[in-house]
């Protein structure tokens, strides 16, 4: 029988998974598959600090490049996975090569979602996911002198803040009517589109994107269902991704947003593993299955899989955790919030000068809080919401009270 251990994504997921498995006494065969070129990565530094060249392209590696050899990871570059062969236990390449497998871990992350207008595929649309594309939007920045960003998520704010910091005008277009309002609620979003605004960006909510205009095959403005024009020298897009399910779904594995896997981090495949932004995992905290696209959910959860695959008995608990930094606003994000399933917000110090820890709340119990430029309180935040028991927004709102002590004794 085949003693490989096969990991199909060799990113941020793809990565440490390997390395747990080393770290955890595995010493068969260990081989990671990946369709992009460049060693594995880390996506954060793409619409932060790379893409403002802060950052040498070095410092978004998870390993140097002889890590691999050194703890006999075979890392084949380059080469999609074309399919899975359950019951031959077997992945083909698309070289049309074999790879048998004892385990597979699937960490095949996302995709961008493409925008299903006219003009979306010409020349100076630019999508954000790999590192080229932050190249391409660096060198877009150096030139332009205005982009429209369509899309107020992660990637149309982040790379709207990195524009304005590199001087050039933005225009951000969002279907909703604030921007993040998904995730974190009109009260917090607020904040957000406060904070552009001071950074002289033109937010526009609320819009229907008809078309992307262009000249001569190059995209030169972004046209409404309303009638008004934007022009602009680029657009970017950042209106979401689709978990990259394919291999799964032809394999026959459940999947439903993502693949769906148990708290063990097990597929319907009992040999088959799933972890990172492609996974939905079912999590014991909230009784329910998520599907979180984050870095530290692609940091941690793989460690639980690789240990799963050992044979360990463990599950994948964290509170869901997230960050994001933008202009001089950094923040730390942990806990789940269905969106609209919150019913009251409290906060704890400066919103004005955006200070402050927010905390979400329904029917008293805290299901969420986020810290922002205060450092230091994410784990106590934790605790908080970990913790279940319902707390009185009196003392959560109130910065006398220490973190660790708010919901009392
Ligand atoms: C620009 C950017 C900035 C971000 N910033 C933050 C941040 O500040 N904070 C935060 O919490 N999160 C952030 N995120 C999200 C975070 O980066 C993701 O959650 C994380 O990258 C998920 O890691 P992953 O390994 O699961 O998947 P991915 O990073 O998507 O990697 C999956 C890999 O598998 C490959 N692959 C897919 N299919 C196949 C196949 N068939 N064969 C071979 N290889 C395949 C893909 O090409 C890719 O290399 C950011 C994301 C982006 C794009
Ligand atoms: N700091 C972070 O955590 C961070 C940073 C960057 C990226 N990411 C991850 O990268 C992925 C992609 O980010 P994203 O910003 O593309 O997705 P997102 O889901 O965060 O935001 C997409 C936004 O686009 C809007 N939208 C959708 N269709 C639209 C349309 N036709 N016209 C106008 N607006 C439209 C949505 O309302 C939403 O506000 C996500 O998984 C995200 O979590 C995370």
């Amino acid at each position: 029988m085949n003693k490989a251990y096969v990991i199909v994504g060799a990113s941020l997921a793809g990565a440490k998974a390997a390395e747990t498995l080393r770290q955890e006494g595995f010493d068969g065969p260990l081989v990671l598959i990946g369709d992009e070129t460049e060693l594995p990565y880390e996506r954060p530094p793409l619409s932060k600090d790379y893409l403002l060249g802060k950052a040498e392209r070095e410092m978004i590696y998870v390993h140097p490049q002889s890590w691999y050899a050194e703890h006999g990871v075979d890392l084949r570059l380059g080469v999609p996975v074309a399919g899975i062969d359950p019951a031959a236990h077997e992945v083909t390449l698309a070289d049309e090569s074999r790879v048998g497998y004892a385990k597979l871990l699937l960490a095949t992350g996302s995709s961008p979602r493409r925008l299903p207008v006219p003009g979306s595929d010409s020349g100076g649309v630019l999508y954000l996911r790999r590192v080229a594309d932050s190249d391409r939007i660096k060198l877009t920045y150096q030139t332009a002198s205005r982009v429209v960003v369509i899309g107020a998520g992660w990637i149309g704010l982040e790379t709207a803040a990195a524009a304005r910091s590199a001087g050039v005008e933005v225009t951000v277009l969002e279907a909703g009517e604030l921007p993040l309002l998904r995730v974190l609620g009109r009260e917090v979003a607020q904040v957000f589109a406060d904070l552009h605004r001071d950074h002289g960006v033109d937010l526009r909510f609320g819009v229907q994107v008809a078309e992307i205009t262009e000249s001569g095959g190059r995209a030169d403005g972004v046209q409404l269902a309303d009638g008004s024009r934007f022009d602009a020298d680029a657009v970017i897009v950042g209106v979401g991704i689709t978990p990259n399910i394919q291999l799964a779904e032809a394999a026959g594995l459940e999947v439903g947003n993502g693949v769906v896997v148990d708290a063990r981090l097990r597929s319907s495949d009992p040999d088959v593993y799933a972890a990172g932004d492609v996974a939905n995992a079912y999590h014991p905290g909230l009784g329910r299955h998520i599907r979180v696209e984050h870095w530290a959910n692609a940091l941690n959860q793989p460690q639980t899989a690789a240990r799963t695959m050992l044979g360990q008995d463990v599950v994948y608990d964290r509170v869901p955790y997230f960050y994001t930094d933008q202009y001089d606003l950094g923040m730390e994000y942990a806990g789940y919030v269905e969106p609209g399933g919150y019913d009251q917000v409290v906060f704890r110090g400066d919103l004005e000068r955006r200070e402050f820890i927010a905390f979400w709340l329904a029917r008293g119990r805290v299901l969420a809080g986020m810290n922002v430029n205060i450092w230091d309180v994410n784990d106590a935040i934790q605790a908080v919401v970990r913790n279940g028991r319902t707390a009185d927004a009196d003392r959560l709102a109130n910065p006398e009270i220490p973190l660790e002590q708010v919901l009392g004794d």
